[in-house]
C-alpha cells in the first residue's frame, strides 16, 4: 500500500507569489491525514482553505462572469468510484462542501438554482460571495489530490470559471474526465482553458495513457497530454497521483503546486 500523499495546485496562470498560500492547504491536508482523516476529508478541507483565500479563483476569490455575477463550480471524485459535482452555484462560498455531500447520493451533479435549493436543505452556507474582477494572467481553478493511509484517493477541484466567460457557461471543472478523473490506480486534475481541456477529455485520457506501452510514468503521460492534446497557446496544467509515490505537477505556463508524501 502506498504512503499517504497530498498534491495541490493554485491554477494555471498565477505567479509564484501564490506558492505560500497554496502550501497552507497542503499543510492542512497533511495534518488531517496524520490525525487519521480520510482522503475525502483531507481533500475537502484543503480545498476549503483555497476557496476561502481571495487570491485564488475559487470560492471567495471567484472572478466575475461577464455580467458581474459570481458563479462557482466544484467537483470531487474518489478511487472507490463516487462522484459529486456542482455547476454555476451562486451565494455558496464553499461549493466543494456541497459537491462532497453528493458523494453518497444517487444523483452525481446539480446545477444553478436547484443546486442552491438542495444545498439549503442540507444546511450549507448561503451568503453572497464577493468575487473580484478578472486580472490579466489570472489563475482559474484550485485542485487537491490526496491518498490516505488505506490507499484510498480523492480529488477535489473548485473554480469561479475562466475569466471573461458568460453566466451559464460550463467549464471543465465539474465535468468528469475533463477537469478531473480518479480510478483505483491513479488520479488526475487539470487547470487552465476549460474549453480546450473539455474538448481533449484531458484528465481521463492522461490517466489512460499510463496504460499505453509508449508511456513509462505519470509525468510522461502528462507531458503527452499537454503536448498532443492541448492546442498551442492554451494555458493548461495538470497534477496527478498514483497508488504509490509522490504527486507530480506539470504545466505549459506558470502553475503553483505543492506536495507532501509520508516519510
Ligand atoms: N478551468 C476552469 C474553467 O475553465 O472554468
Amino acid at each position: 500500500m502506498g504512503k499517504m500523499a497530498v498534491i495541490a495546485h493554485g491554477g494555471a496562470g498565477p505567479g509564484p507569489e501564490r506558492q505560500e498560500n497554496l502550501q497552507k492547504a497542503v499543510d492542512v491536508a497533511t495534518e488531517l491525514l496524520l490525525a487519521g482523516a480520510s482522503a475525502i476529508e483531507a481533500a475537502v478541507e484543503a480545498c476549503v482553505v483555497l476557496e476561502d483565500d481571495p487570491v485564488f479563483n475559487a470560492g471567495t476569490g471567484g472572478v466575475f462572469r461577464n455580467d458581474g455575477s459570481v458563479l462557482l463550480d466544484a467537483s470531487i471524485q474518489t478511487s472507490d468510484g463516487r462522484i459529486g459535482f456542482v455547476i454555476a452555484m451562486s451565494d455558496t462560498p464553499n461549493p466543494i462542501r456541497v459537491a462532497a455531500d453528493l458523494l453518497d447520493e444517487n444523483i452525481n451533479g446539480l446545477t444553478g438554482l436547484g443546486a442552491r435549493k438542495w444545498a439549503d436543505n442540507r444546511g450549507h452556507a448561503n451568503r453572497p460571495v464577493e468575487g473580484r474582477e478578472p486580472i490579466e494572467g489570472d489563475g482559474d481553478t484550485v485542485g487537491v489530490i490526496v491518498r490516505d493511509s488505506s490507499g484510498a484517493m480523492a480529488c477535489a477541484t473548485s473554480t469561479g470559471g475562466c475569466s471573461h466567460r458568460p453566466p451559464g457557461r460550463v467549464g471543465d471543472v465539474p465535468l468528469p474526465g475533463s477537469g478531473f478523473w480518479v480510478d483505483e490506480t491513479r488520479s488526475v486534475a487539470a487547470t487552465g482553458e476549460g474549453e480546450d481541456i473539455t474538448r481533449a477529455l484531458l484528465s481521463y485520457r492522461v490517466s489512460s495513457r499510463v496504460e499505453s506501452p509508449q508511456c513509462d510514468s505519470l509525468m510522461d503521460a502528462m507531458r503527452w497530454g499537454l503536448n498532443e492534446l492541448i492546442p498551442d497557446g492554451a494555458s493548461v496544467g495538470l497534477i496527478a497521483l498514483g497508488k504509490d509515490g509522490a504527486g507530480v505537477g506539470l504545466s505549459n505556463t506558470v502553475m503553483p503546486w505543492a506536495s507532501w508524501t509520508e516519510d
